[in-house]
């Protein structure tokens, strides 16, 4: 029992340790276990089976221990042959940036929805009606000739939407007032591309109608969102024409000592509502629509609108946001 514990509590920590053990226990000439069984020659036969039986086990027990020892050493061994060096720094991921656009437009949603706007998406595939005639858009007007719009199909219409105004009839028609709303998406028009232009681009489309909605709520709400983006910007509001809205103006912003057109705007003419069931008796209402490449040249100060789907890592980059 003694020897049988003295196995069992021997510590091996190192090879060293190892052959000292199997010295002590099992060494050919003096190890304990090996007297042991010589001394076993020197007794009865019968006391000999018993304690043979017994020095048998303690030798079971001690060489179990070295195969122990050497299982563990293995898996030592592995870890090492893997060179996980926990001190080496790890590989960095790198991560992108937000698109300029995406930024612009995320501002513009924080910045509306603060004042109450509800931001809601359109389809960029309309007919004939929410695009255009529902908008007070006559058959004749040059915005409907197929220079300016890509149609899908003709008879019945289906058409690229060439602006977010299209929303407006749409959320209208489904929803009764009071209402503020923005849309902010992709439009078309068959233009030449250039640092200009493009067939493709982003408005911003804003809305409101309650009773008494006036010219001068449009005008404050165009003031926060302009001077949010821009600071103290000097605007000014330039008279026009849009056949959805009855008065119409345009917006333009001091830059660079010129001035530059940056959205549309007016009172929803009445002719609209009626159009989708608002009794514009009771009710009136202003929209605006901007353009987000437009408003970003000027931001961002870039000089060429190609340069936003040109997917140049190095212009791309340079945009980081908590947008
Ligand atoms: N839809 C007009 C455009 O595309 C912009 C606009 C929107 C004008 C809303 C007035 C009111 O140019």
């Amino acid at each position: 029992e003694k020897i049988k514990e003295e196995i069992q509590c021997f510590h091996m920590k190192t090879s060293n340790d190892l052959d000292i053990f199997r010295i002590k226990f099992l060494g050919k000439k003096k190890g304990i276990i090996t007297i042991l069984f010589k001394e076993l020659k020197k007794i009865s036969i019968q006391k000999r089976k018993i304690y043979g039986k017994i020095i048998n086990e303690l030798k079971k027990e001690a060489q179990n221990k070295i195969k122990i020892f050497h299982s563990k050493n293995e898996i030592q061994k592995n870890e090492k042959g893997l060179k996980f060096d926990p001190t080496i720094p790890g590989t960095s991921i790198e991560i992108g940036s937000r698109h300029p656009l995406s930024i612009l437009k995320n501002r513009i949603i924080d910045l509306l929805t603060k004042i109450g706007f509800t931001y809601v998406d359109g389809a960029e595939i309309e007919d004939d009606w929410h695009n255009f005639t529902a908008l007070n858009i006559p058959i004749f007007h040059p915005s409907r000739e197929m220079q300016d719009t890509f149609f899908l199909c003709k008879n019945p219409d289906f058409l690229l939407r060439t602006h977010t105004s299209s929303v407006q009839i749409r959320y209208m028609k489904k929803h009764s007032p009071p209402f503020r709303v923005l849309s902010i998406g992709k439009v078309y028009r068959n233009e030449t591309i250039s640092s200009r232009s493009n067939f493709m681009f982003h408005q911003a489309e804003g809305f409101y109608i309650d009773k008494k909605v006036s010219f001068s709520d449009l005008k404050q709400t165009i003031h926060y969102l302009i001077t949010s983006l821009f600071g103290k910007a000097k605007m000014r509001f330039r008279p026009s024409y849009f056949p959805f809205t009855e008065p119409s103006a345009e917006v333009d912003l001091y830059c660079n000592s010129e001035w530059i057109e940056i959205m549309g705007c007016g009172m929803i003419d009445p002719q609209v509502l009626k159009n989708v069931n608002i009794d514009s008796e009771i009710y009136s209402g202003f929209a605006f629509g901007l353009g987000i490449e437009r408003l970003a040249l000027i931001i961002y100060k870039i000089k060429d609108i190609r340069i936003y789907f040109d997917n140049d890592i190095r212009f791309l980059n340079q945009f980081k946001s908590e947008f």
